[in-house]
């Protein structure tokens, strides 16, 4: 038996406009997704949590089983997910469960586990299951953990950790991925909120495709998330807490603008903001989670929570995809 995890990420800046090209930040959290795998000689398909899987109701799964298993016999395996990012609530749970996933294959055929890779297939994946339309930041930073930026350039000042393209129709998008150390006090702390509501990512992405597409000059509010997000990273390297809590505040204010917000996200907002540097929603909105750069991180999640989210304090820097030990319980009779 192998194990793999994998942690969730929340956006910085530059969620939607990434997909255009625009620069982006996010951060790992520590709430990871965890795959086991295990051969299984008596069964003659696979089997995910106990029941026969379904490909065409697990896209990622399916891409990812023919990138990294291309003969044509496969042996009957048995995949066991779990773990702790919410599931459609812009924590990037499906792209931690496609990273982590892509390991415990690495390692269950034997070969070296590489985060560059697992980033890679597992983006592939994501644009497989999200119709076309994905950006690598939630992959990218779930695989190599820490702080990542994504950017149309190569930014001489961060770690360019790779390149990454996607062609959707006759489209052919190119981002270069950093690994970044941002300078965050100790005095400061990221608070998520989740509102409980599921939102589908392809959906929310359809959406501002749609707006654009039928509005044009709506791009240059990609274009100002893109600013933002450059001012975003300027500050978070110079530590300056107080402007990034504001581009937050900005950047929210713009996705609220290209209709990605809900009514439950501003709920959870309004709430936080008086004991917050910067509020903003994270993901793909429409429901899920929100977050909030604190000095007050107790306060912030008694406000959330006040008007009925769930909030918790996510500590920066969590580590990347990494193989788990298995403990004496996960080799015991099941
Ligand atoms: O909601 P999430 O965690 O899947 O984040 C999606 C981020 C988007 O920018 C909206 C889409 C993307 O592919 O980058």
């Amino acid at each position: 038996m192998v194990k793999a995890s994998a942690p969730g990420k929340c956006i910085l800046f530059g969620e939607h406009a990434v997909v255009y090209g625009q620069p982006a930040v996010a951060c790992s959290i520590n709430q990871r997704m965890v795959v086991e795998l295990e051969e299984e000689k008596k069964f003659d398909s696979w089997r995910l949590d106990g029941a026969i899987l379904n490909f065409s109701k697990h896209p990622h799964i399916d891409f990812l089983k023919d990138q990294l298993w291309p003969e044509n016999v496969k042996p009957p395996l048995k995949i066991r997910i779990r773990g702790t990012v919410p599931a459609a609530s812009g924590l990037g749970s499906s792209a931690a469960l496609s990273v982590a996933l892509v390991a415990a294959l690495q390692q269950l055929r034997d070969e070296d586990i590489d985060a560059g890779i697992a980033g890679l297939l597992s983006h592939q994946a994501e644009a497989f299951a999200q119709g076309g339309r994905a950006s690598p930041i939630d992959t990218a930073t779930s695989a190599s953990g820490g702080f990542v930026v994504l950017s149309d350039t190569v930014n001489e000042t961060l770690d360019h950790i790779g390149e990454r393209s996607l062609q959707y129709q006759d489209e052919i998008t190119t981002w270069q991925l950093h690994s970044f150390i941002a300078d965050i006090p100790d005095d400061t702390f990221l608070v998520i909120g989740n509102t409980g509501v599921h939102a589908s990512t392809s959906k929310q992405v359809a959406k501002v495709a749609s707006l654009l597409e039928k509005q044009p000059e709506r791009h240059v509010e990609i274009e100002a998330i893109g600013s933002i997000a450059r001012r975003g990273i300027e500050a978070l390297r110079a530590g300056d807490m107080e402007s990034v809590g504001k581009a937050m505040t900005e950047n929210h204010i713009v996705l609220r603008s290209l209709g990605v917000s809900s009514p439950e996200l501003e709920k959870l907002i309004k709430a936080a903001a008086p004991s917050s540097l910067g509020v903003k929603l994270t993901g793909s909105g429409g429901g899920g989670c929100m977050i909030a750069l604190t000095k007050n991180p107790e306060q912030t999640v008694g406000a959330i929570e006040m008007e009925g989210g769930r909030a918790f304090i996510s500590p920066f820097n969590s580590p990347g995809v990494r193989i788990e030990t298995l403990s004496s319980q996960d080799s015991g009779p099941q």
